[in-house]
């Protein structure tokens, strides 16, 4: 097992099975996990990986079958109490009070948690400017947009300053600008010394707020990395061409093989597609677009893409996510 003062959460070979049986899946199946302290872990898998089983297993709100754990340096089975006093945790669904204010809610809930008034106040006015909720503080949560709600969520489950914060998906169902808000309010988190363990869909999203992720998949650990060398592994930005005729092919392939880099351009003859790994994208794109148009080929597309989690997984796993 890690050393306890230098990984806030370990996991070892955890397993877990909800049905009885044989035919019960295995939600976990020998997951492992290191996140060292003050870091982000971002947890990344498609549906049905195994991520909000292996939080809970963390938080103490669910019993592995198997394997063992350590959260904030207590075992997660044997001193699940010591667990909970130095964890927060938010999942999909909210939990403050629509009806009151921002302020309200977070004195309340310093209440909840046996803080005496001044104290529960002033931990409610500290947390309003963490997460930029001073402006609407006074304002009934039932008018606040979807970002904000999702802070303020955040800012309960941060009263008690915990030594490690689990989020299970705090951005998913929230537009582009509720997410960025949020990924802001998780930033300022690790500024004050909190150890988070986020679990996600979306690979941006790892991306941006992740010391290391680690791709779930089936209840195993993948592979763990730091962003930039799960994208690396992945290839990173892909030109394609889609041309209109199939004659135009090998026209395609010639351009797009001037600018990868010594890796031969794939193509997929059903799409009249051809794509290839490209260093710098945007030199690559007007080199390509010019020796296409010289060539007189009819093009119907062409653009960068990034690597998305589907193709992560299928790089990684030899499967997509769907499967
Ligand atoms: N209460 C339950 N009873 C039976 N099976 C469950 C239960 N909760 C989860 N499972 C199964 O365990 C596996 C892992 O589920 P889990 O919820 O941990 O995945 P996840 O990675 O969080 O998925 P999602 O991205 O959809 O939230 C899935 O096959 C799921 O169907
Ligand atoms: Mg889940």
């Amino acid at each position: 097992m890690a050393s306890r003062s230098e990984f806030s959460v370990v996991a070892e070979g955890l397993t877990k099975r909800y049905g009885r049986g044989d035919d019960g899946k295995k939600a976990l199946d020998g997951f492992d996990l290191a996140v060292r302290r003050g870091t982000v872990c971002g947890l990344l898998g498609p549906n049905g990986a195994g991520k909000t089983t292996s939080v809970r297993i963390l938080a103490t709100l669910l019993r592995a079958d198997g394997g063992r754990a350590e959260v904030a340096g207590f075992d997660v089975r044997r001193e699940p109490r010591k667990v909970r006093r130095r964890i927060g945790m938010t999942g999909q669904a909210a939990a403050v009070d629509e009806i009151l204010s921002a302020r309200q809610n977070l004195r309340m809930f310093g209440r909840l948690f046996h803080l005496d008034h001044a104290t529960a106040a002033r931990r409610a006015e500290e947390l309003l400017d963490a997460f930029s909720l001073r402006a609407a503080a006074d304002k009934q949560v039932k008018t606040y947009s979807g970002g904000m709600k999702r802070r303020l969520d955040l800012a309960a489950s941060m009263i008690l300053a915990p030594e490690v914060l689990f989020l299970d998906e705090p951005t998913t169902g929230l537009d582009p600008r509720g997410r960025v808000e949020v990924w802001e309010a998780v930033r300022g988190l690790t500024a004050l010394g909190t150890t988070v363990l986020l679990t996600t869909h979306y690979l941006d999203e790892a991306d941006k707020l992740s010391d290391r992720v680690v791709l779930i998949d089936q209840g195993r650990k993948v592979t763990e990395d730091t962003p930039a060398g799960l994208k690396r592994a992945v290839g990173g930005d892909r030109i394609e061409v889609v041309v209109s005729d199939p004659a135009d092919l090998p026209t395609a392939v010639k351009a797009v093989a001037r600018v990868t880099r010594g890796v031969g351009p794939e193509t997929d003859e059903e799409r009249l597609s051809v794509h290839a790994p490209v260093s710098d994208g945007v030199a690559a794109l007007t080199d390509v677009a010019r020796a296409l148009q010289e060539a007189g080929a009819g093009v119907e597309d062409i653009g960068l893409r990034r690597p998305t989690l589907d193709e992560v997984f299928l790089r990684l796993t030899g499967k997509g996510t769907e499967e």
